[in-house]
């Protein structure tokens, strides 16, 4: 692995920079990106080490696979990996197992099978999260391999400062559009300076409502791997590491009671970097789909995945700004003026808004190993 210095977003927005791999980690949180290509033998095994990188939100990794049954895989929702405070409806969640199963779907095309993908064979609640399958994922004839696996490796969600002067040619932002699969409602994106000093009014607004609510930021703080020793332990949620914050850990100027105050200067540093981010978004992608059904979800996550390989083909980068869509009570005003914005009536629903533009390159967040999801095989 290359030693590269990066930005990360911490929750609703703290970016510090992070480079949390050394010879010295107890696991390495990077390793699933490294050892994908060198899974032999069992296709749903190949296809599942890229569908573990799938981008998800609060890198919960919400998945869980059932490999019991040959040629087929049973796909759970982790009920333990939820957000219950930022992501009531697991709205969210869904999204990231839809880009989870669009994933598994592309690298298996790469092994020649394509892939007959059932949603919810046993029915599904619209609000809660349950023990049935979310899909049956098993194995079929065989399809030439899809361009857009050579990405799913590079691909990243880069939470940086995007350069505000380069223009996105068309032609790659009607690639972009074009990408997803599904039918989609709507999908745009945004570059004119003017809107987007809306849509950046959008982000900056929704940030603060999520770090300023007490519950939806202590959740993000909760989930906050902060130095080497915690992101080896638990290679998913916010990671906060690198040579800065070991020096930091060592003298006693960073912890999570620190994190979690609103007045202390970690805290305000991190809003510092959030903020320029916000600042430096030329554009913006937004997407909705018909209705908010899980499907609807599952759907908005596999044309996710779609969309930043396809970004990543064009050498962009996207960062998912999703407070604004997010559903607890305080931001409801925020999540409906973004919709009346957008032009977006119920029962359509927003599914995901992001930042993209050409940002700097980073590094891979952690994964837990491919094995610990896996209940049964
Ligand atoms: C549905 C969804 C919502 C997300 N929302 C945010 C967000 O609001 N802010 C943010 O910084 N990242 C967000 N992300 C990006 C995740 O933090 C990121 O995918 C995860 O940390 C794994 O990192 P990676 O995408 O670089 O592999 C979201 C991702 C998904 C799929």
């Amino acid at each position: 692995m290359q030693r590269r210095s990066f930005l990360r977003l911490v929750g609703g927005g703290i970016i510090l920079a992070v480079n949390p791999w050394s010879a010295h980690a107890q696991v390495n949180p990077a390793a699933p990106w490294q050892l994908a290509p060198s899974i032999q033998g069992d296709v749903r095994r190949q296809a599942l080490a890229y569908a573990i990188l799938a981008p998800n939100p609060h890198n919960r990794q919400p998945w869980m696979v059932d490999l019991r049954t040959p040629e087929t895989v049973l796909l759970f929702c982790d009920p333990t990996r939820l957000l219950p405070q930022t992501d009531p409806f697991s709205r969210q969640i869904m999204i990231g197992l839809g880009a989870f199963i669009e994933s598994f779907v592309i690298a298996a095309s790469q092994s020649g099978r394509s892939v007959e993908t059932t949603l919810f064979p046993d029915g599904f609640s619209e609000t809660g999260i349950d023990g049935r399958p979310v899909a049956m994922m098993r194995l079929a004839r065989t399809v030439p391999a899809d361009p857009l696996f050579r990405h799913i490796l590079s691909r990243r969600s880069t939470k940086a400062p995007y350069d505000m002067a380069r223009v996105i040619p068309a032609g790659d932002l009607a690639a972009i559009i074009a990408s997803p699969r599904s039918n989609l409602h709507a999908i745009r994106i945004e570059t004119d300076p003017q809107a987007m000093t809306a849509i950046r009014g959008f982000m900056t607004r929704a940030g603060e409502i999520e770090v300023t609510t007490p519950r939806t930021w202590e959740e993000s703080v909760n989930l906050m791997r902060i130095g080497q020793a915690e992101i080896a332990a638990n290679p998913d949620g916010i990671s906060i590491g690198g040579p800065m914050i070991e020096t930091l850990l060592a003298s006693g100027r960073i912890n999570r009671t620190m994190m979690a105050d609103t007045s202390s200067p970690a805290f305000r540093a991190g809003t510092e970097r959030y903020t320029a981010s916000i600042g430096a978004t030329p554009a913006a992608i937004w997407y909705a789909t018909d209705g908010n059904t899980r499907v609807d979800q599952i759907e908005a996550g596999r044309a996710w995945m779609r969309i930043a390989l396809t970004a990543v083909e064009k050498g962009l980068c996207l960062h998912p700004m999703s407070q604004v869509l997010q559903e607890f009570p305080e931001m409801s005003k925020e999540l409906a003026a973004f919709h009346a914005h957008v032009d977006v009536k119920a029962p359509a629903r927003v599914q995901m808004l992001a930042r993209i533009g050409y940002g700097p390159g980073v590094g891979p967040t952690p994964r837990w190993p491919l094995e610990t999801r896996i209940t049964a095989s």
